[in-house]
């Protein structure tokens, strides 16, 4: 788990990156510390336990993780009792990839940086993504739309904000969550706030939502 003493040099390079700076220098950081995140974030449970308490079938599932990190969504989910499911997962970090390999759990998983979804258009019947999606540097805010675009209709997607990073206006998120509500694109379906960086104090913002 990122601790007081990693927060300093991630939230400088992260700054950066959200600033416009090389997004390389935040993707060496994943890659030297990806054992930080090997047994998963307080976004990765909140968003899980979310997600299994929301599922409305038991047929086998394909899960799309965006922004897999160790992998820890599948054991998670699995350990939840998601078992009928292939799981997907998609990184910008080489080692990040490397470790959630190494699980066996994912029957995919691609180096890919956001907002980029290389699969097809209604693809995948769950989309979860935690600790990834409205937090400085990471994915950007096409993201989401991205998301939706590869979920099938009435297909869910569960994720993670952080509360300070979505009511900044600046970041563009909550703009553009809202846009994707009205058009009718999904319906929020869970809305809820958790922890989300226990160390820091920053707050989560957690969603369950359903394609239309
Ligand atoms: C804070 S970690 C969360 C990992 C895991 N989901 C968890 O909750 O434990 C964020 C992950 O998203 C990946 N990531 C961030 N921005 C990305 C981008 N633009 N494209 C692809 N992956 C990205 C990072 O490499 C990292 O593995």
């Amino acid at each position: 788990m990122l601790s007081q003493k990693d927060w300093p040099e991630y939230k400088k390079i992260a700054q950066n990156v959200e600033q416009g700076g090389n997004r390389d220098l935040l993707i060496n950081w994943y890659d030297q510390k990806y054992q930080l995140f090997e047994g998963g974030s307080p976004a990765a449970r909140k968003c899980c336990e979310l997600l299994s308490q929301n599922l409305i079938t038991s047929d086998h599932l394909q899960i799309l993780d965006v922004g897999c990190g160790t992998g820890d969504q599948a054991r998670l989910l699995q350990s939840l009792g998601v078992q009928e499911a292939s799981f997907y997962g998609i990184d910008m970090s080489k080692a990040m990839l490397e470790s959630a390999k190494s699980r066996k759990l994912y029957k995919e998983l691609i180096n890919s940086i956001l907002p980029d979804i290389p699969y097809p258009d209604c693809h995948f019947d769950i989309v979860i993504s935690a600790g990834t999606l409205c937090s400085p540097g990471n994915a950007p805010v096409e993201t989401l739309s991205e998301m939706i675009r590869v979920t099938k209709p009435i297909g869910l997607l569960c994720f993670s904000y952080r509360l300070n990073w979505f009511e900044n206006e600046e970041s563009g998120w909550k703009k553009t969550h809202k846009q994707l509500v009205q058009k009718g694109l999904i319906k929020e379906l869970v809305r809820q706030i958790d922890a989300y960086i226990p160390s820091q104090n920053i707050i989560g913002l957690y969603f369950v939502c359903q394609k239309k």
